[in-house]
């Protein structure tokens, strides 16, 4: 099993160990305020494949890099006009944007999969005091096994990968719950690559822009290895329901019951007040806990797809996928 180290209590020697793993080119579970994730040294090769190694990830599938200011962004990649105006409205948070990767920098290719750009983010909280130190970007895609749910706490990390990693950073609870929106500037037009923690309608009000949705829902996202089915629980997932069978877990939303709860292996609900950060926040736990009812069938009931339903609706539509 990883060492989990509590930031909230132990600060100094969650950094300093971290930093230590991360030299030796081990990659190390980090808090992030989307979701945790598993982070390696963005310039080291070797430390990139054992994230693709322990993910069990395609290799053409290119990671997030997270810097922690806007000077170790700006030796990697450049920016234009419209993602600068995104990147001071938005970061630190939950939001990666598609840029240009500089000749010069040392981001390694495999990080890229090869591509001419890298998708970078500053991420809030301990994870970015992690890599102000650690002094270089940090590669990290969600700190789960491919395909699974992504983990929103380190007993979450520790469950999937705690055999593989050495070490595991704990700040409790991801407060948003979702991984961040991915947004590609192309002449002046906004490209939605992926719906996540940041509401597209915020970043239509800073920039005066459309966001443009790719066609067909998440089916051929221009990013590589964005695959239909992915963030697959063990059971099958039906949505939409409008009511619950028996031995089915039912996850709702907004505290109305469904008929046939009472017959229901399990019943959560997101956001019992109907607020979806909340219910952002809760849902891959309660997709988790749900598959641990042993239901053969999780029934998720109607969520509504303005704000951040947009991207809790892209996870369940992705969980439902067909497997393959
Ligand atoms: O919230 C998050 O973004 C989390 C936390 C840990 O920061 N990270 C995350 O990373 O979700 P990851 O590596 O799973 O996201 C990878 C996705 C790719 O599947 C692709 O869709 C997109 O980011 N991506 C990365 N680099 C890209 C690039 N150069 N061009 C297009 N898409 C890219
Ligand atoms: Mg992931």
């Amino acid at each position: 099993m990883a060492e989990i180290i509590d930031t909230r209590s132990e600060p100094d020697r969650a950094i300093e160990t971290a930093c230590a793993v991360l030299s030796a080119g081990e990659p190390v579970a980090i808090p992030t305020e989307t979701v945790y994730g598993l982070a390696a040294d963005a310039t080291n090769a070797e430390a990139i494949s054992r994230i693709y190694e322990m993910k069990g990830r395609p290799r053409f599938n290119p990671l997030i890099c997270h810097v922690s200011d806007t000077a170790m962004a700006e030796e990697h990649v450049v920016f234009d006009a419209v993602s600068r105006q995104l990147a001071e409205a938005f970061w630190p948070g939950p939001l990666t944007l598609i840029l240009p990767q500089r000749p010069k920098s040392s981001v390694h290719a495999l990080a890229s999969a090869g591509l001419d750009t890298l998708g970078l983010r500053m991420p809030e909280g301990f994870s970015r005091r992690v890599i102000a130190r650690f002094g270089r970007p940090l590669a990290a895609p969600s700190a789960n096994t491919s395909g699974r749910i992504s983990p929103t706490s380190a007993a979450h990390v520790q469950a999937d990968l705690g055999s593989k990693l050495k070490l595991i950073l704990d700040a409790g609870p991801a407060e948003i719950g979702l991984e961040s929106t991915i947004i590609k500037v192309e002449e002046e037009r906004l490209r939605l690559l992926r719906p996540g923690g940041l509401d597209a309608a915020e970043i239509e009000a800073v920039t005066g822009l459309v966001v443009e949705r790719p066609e067909g829902a998440g089916a051929t996202i221009e990013a590589p290895g964005m695959l239909a089915s992915h963030y697959a629980p063990g059971a099958a997932v039906r949505l939409d329901a409008k009511d619950v069978g028996k031995g089915e877990a039912l996850v709702r939303f907004g505290g109305r019951p469904l008929p046939g709860e009472s017959e229901a292996a399990m019943v959560l609900d997101l956001s019992p007040a109907g607020n979806l950060r909340e219910a952002a926040a809760n849902l891959f736990d309660y997709m988790k806990k749900a598959d641990a009812s042993g239901a053969a069938t999780i029934a998720f009931g109607p969520i509504p797809s303005e704000g951040l339903g947009e991207a809790i609706i892209d996870r369940l539509q992705r969980a439902a996928a067909p497997r393959g």
